[in-house]
């Protein structure tokens, strides 16, 4: 499928994580502003748990733009944004997720998220996104409200830096 991004129209597909992804996740996961690092030792262990979902970038559908970030057509594609999530019962709990620094503030993330809720709407599928974000992650705080996401908890001295963690629920029945 194809997808307009502010910088530029891309092929995008969305794909399922495999340990063969993780030098690429820790590529992009470097990019933590808050809440600690995920290191490749931690994405490996999470990744045998859990499952992951990716974006990926295949190309430009116009011939001769110049602008935006490096071009791979004709490639393999690159790995612009992915998160990690368990199914909990009726619930999908999220882990982590990220979208490398090129790709973000582009609308990758929005589109990944709402593809994973889509996901879920078949019947016998999760009926909730789970997540917790540190309180100071504004950007993130913002797309997760954007998307419809609510504060259903917080919990103070969560993260190393001392910073409390916001507790957040997405009910899919209101998308
Ligand atoms: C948070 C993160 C995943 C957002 O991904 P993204 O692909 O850039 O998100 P989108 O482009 O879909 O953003 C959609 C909306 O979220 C909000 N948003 C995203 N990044 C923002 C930022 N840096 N500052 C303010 N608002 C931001 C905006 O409202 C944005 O809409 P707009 O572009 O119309 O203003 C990305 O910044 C990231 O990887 N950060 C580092 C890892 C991280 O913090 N993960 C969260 C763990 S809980």
């Amino acid at each position: 499928m194809s997808i307009d991004l502010p910088s530029l129209p891309v092929e995008i597909e969305y794909r399922a994580l495999s340990s063969d992804d993780i030098e690429e996740l820790a590529q992009i996961s470097e990019c933590v502003p808050f809440g600690g690092s995920w290191t490749r030792e931690k994405l490996t262990t999470e990744l045998a748990d859990a499952q992951g979902l990716g974006i990926v970038i295949k190309g430009r559908q116009k011939e001769g733009q110049t602008a935006g970030p490096p071009n791979f057509e004709g490639g393999p594609g690159q790995l612009g944004a992915f998160v990690l999530y368990r199914r909990l019962g009726e619930v999908l709990e999220i882990s982590w997720l990220a979208t490398a620094v090129v790709w973000q503030k582009q609308g990758l993330m929005s589109c990944l998220l709402r593809q994973l809720a889509g996901a879920s709407k078949a019947p016998g599928e999760p009926v909730e996104i789970w997540l917790e974000v540190h309180e100071k992650n504004l950007g993130a705080r913002n797309l997760y409200e954007k998307l419809g996401f609510r504060v259903t908890s917080r919990r103070p001295n969560y993260y190393p830096d001392g910073g409390a963690a916001i507790l957040l629920s997405w009910k899919l029945s209101s998308t």
